[in-house]
C-alpha cells in the first residue's frame, strides 16, 4: 500500500564552527534559542559581533506550535539552538513545515562548549622564522590552550580533554609533540594533559604544590629550568619555567622564546586568577600578590601575556586572539594596582563568589585521585569558566 502521508522535510544543520564564523563576520544570522529561561541565563553563545537572538522555549512550541512560530521574525535565515541539538531539530522541522527556512545547530550548547578554534599569535619576523605559537580558544568556556612549534617539535600547554584534536593539529603543523605541560591543576575543566602525554609516550609536567596529593605521573620541572624545543635544521626555541604560585600553590608560567608568557591563571588580560579555590584565600592571596609584584617584576613591559582563560568579548583583540603586553596590563588591570598585600587580599576576597560545585570534583580528576565518565565530565564542564578574581567592584573600579 502506498504511503499517503507526507514525510517530514529534512532539517538542514549548521555546525558550531560555521555558526561562530558567520556570527564573528557579522552575517545576518537570526538565532532562535529554544532552551528554558534558567539555561539561557546561565550560558549563551557569544561571538565577536552581537548575535540577533529570539527566545521561545521548546515547550511553547509543543503547547502552541502556530503561536510560537508566529513569534519568529520572517525573512531571515533562522538557526535554532538548544542544549544538545535534539529539541532544536524538532523546532527547526516545525518551522520548515510552516515554510520558514531554518537550520539546526548541530550538538547545541554541548557542541559549543567543546568547539576549539586555533589562531596564530602574531610574532616578530625574527621570531616567526624560529617558532609559532597557536592559541587554541575553547570559545564556549573561555579556555585557552597553546601549541608551540619549533624545528619540527611541539609543546602543548593546557590541552583540553579532546586529545585527538591536539594530536591532529600538531601533525598538520608537521610537528611532533615532545612535551605536554599544564600551568596548574585546573578546576573548571578536565585537563587533557595526562592522557595526551601518555598516548604519545612523552613527559607530562604539572605542579600541584604543597598540600595536594598528585597521583598523575609527572616529570618535575624546577623554577628557572629551560626546555629546548626543536632541532630540525638547527632551529630551536626555549621555554623557561617560572613558578608563579597564588591561583594555586603550584601555578607555573612558561616563558616562550623569552617574550611570550603563558601565564596560566596567574594574570589575565583584564584581571587575575582567583586565589580562593583551595579554601585558603588569605594565604594563597598573599602568595599571588608576591608573585605579581615580585616574581613577575623582572619581566620587561613588552612581554606578551598569553593567559589560560578570558572573561568575555572585551578580552578579545581585533585579530581574535587574547593577549596583552605586560606593561599595558601593569597599568590597566585593577588587581595589579594594589601596593599592599593586605589591600589586595581584602579586595580579591570580597570579589570572589562561591565557585561552581563541580570544581571540587574536577580538581580531584586532574590530581588523578578520581575518574569520571565522559558524560559526567561534559555535565561538569557546562558553562563559562569562573577562574578570575575580578576586584573591580571591591576596589570601586569599573
Ligand atoms: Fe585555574
Amino acid at each position: 500500500m502506498a504511503d499517503t502521508g507526507t514525510d517530514p522535510l529534512p532539517v538542514p544543520a549548521i555546525d558550531v564552527k560555521d555558526l561562530l564564523h558567520a556570527a564573528d563576520r557579522g552575517d545576518p544570522v537570526l538565532l532562535l534559542d529554544v532552551r528554558n529561561d534558567d539555561e539561557v541565563k546561565a550560558w549563551k553563545i557569544e561571538a565577536r559581533q552581537a548575535i540577533d537572538t529570539v527566545y521561545v522555549p521548546y515547550f511553547d512550541f509543543i503547547e502552541d506550535e502556530v503561536g510560537s512560530i508566529a513569534k519568529v521574525p520572517t525573512g531571515r535565515d533562522v538557526v535554532v539552538l538548544c542544549a544538545q541539538g535534539g529539541s532544536s531539530e524538532m523546532v527547526a522541522g516545525m518551522l520548515i513545515e510552516a515554510g520558514v527556512p531554518a537550520r539546526n545547530v548541530k550538538g547545541g550548547m554541548v557542541a559549543y562548549g567543546e568547539y576549539l578554534q586555533p589562531l596564530p599569535i602574531p610574532l616578530k619576523d625574527l621570531e616567526a622564522s624560529r617558532f609559532t605559537i597557536w592559541q587554541v580558544n575553547r570559545r564556549g568556556k573561555g579556555c585557552l590552550s597553546y601549541v608551540v612549534c619549533s624545528g619540527g617539535e611541539a609543546v602543548v600547554v593546557d590541552p583540553m580533554k579532546n586529545i585527538e584534536w591536539f594530536g591532529a593539529f600538531a601533525r598538520q603543523q608537521d610537528a611532533r609533540i615532545v612535551r605536554v605541560l599544564d600551568t596548574h591543576i585546573h578546576a573548571d575543566h578536565v585537563s587533557g594533559g595526562p592522557a595526551l602525554a601518555a598516548s604519545l609516550g612523552v613527559p607530562y609536567s604539572v605542579a600541584a604544590g604543597e598540600g595536594f596529593e598528585l597521583r598523575q605521573p609527572v616529570a618535575p620541572l624546577a623554577d628557572g629550568e629551560r626546555l629546548q624545543i626543536g632541532g630540525a635544521e638547527g632551529v630551536t626555541m626555549e621555554v623557561r619555567i617560572i613558578r608563579t604560585p597564588g591561583h594555586t600553590p603550584g601555578s607555573t608560567s612558561y616563558l616562550v622564546g623569552g617574550s611570550y608568557l603563558l601565564s596560566g591563571d596567574t594574570v589575565f588580560v583584564s584581571s587575575v586568577g582567583r586565589p580562593d579555590l583551595g579554601g585558603h584565600v588569605a594565604e594563597w592571596g598573599r602568595m599571588l600578590f608576591a608573585t605579581l609584584t615580585g616574581r613577575l617584576a623582572p619581566l620587561p613591559d613588552d612581554v606578551v601575556v598569553l593567559p589560560a582563560h578570558y572573561a568575555g568579548l572585551h578580552d578579545i583583540n581585533a585579530d581574535g586572539t587574547v593577549s596583552g603586553r605586560l606593561g599595558h596590563l601593569r597599568r590597566t588591570v585593577p588587581e595589579l594596582q594594589f601596593r599592599s598585600a593586605d589591600e589586595f587580599v581584602a579586595a580579591v576576597s570580597a570579589a570572589v563568589k562561591e565557585p561552581p560545585a563541580a570544581y571540587a570534583e574536577i580538581i580531584k580528576v586532574n590530581l588523578g585521585i578520581s575518574s569520571a565518565s565522559p558524560d559526567k565530565i561534559t555535565e561538569w564542564e557546562l558553562g563559562k569558566n569562573e577562574c578570575a578574581a575580578s576586584a573591580r567592584k571591591a576596589a570601586g573600579l569599573h
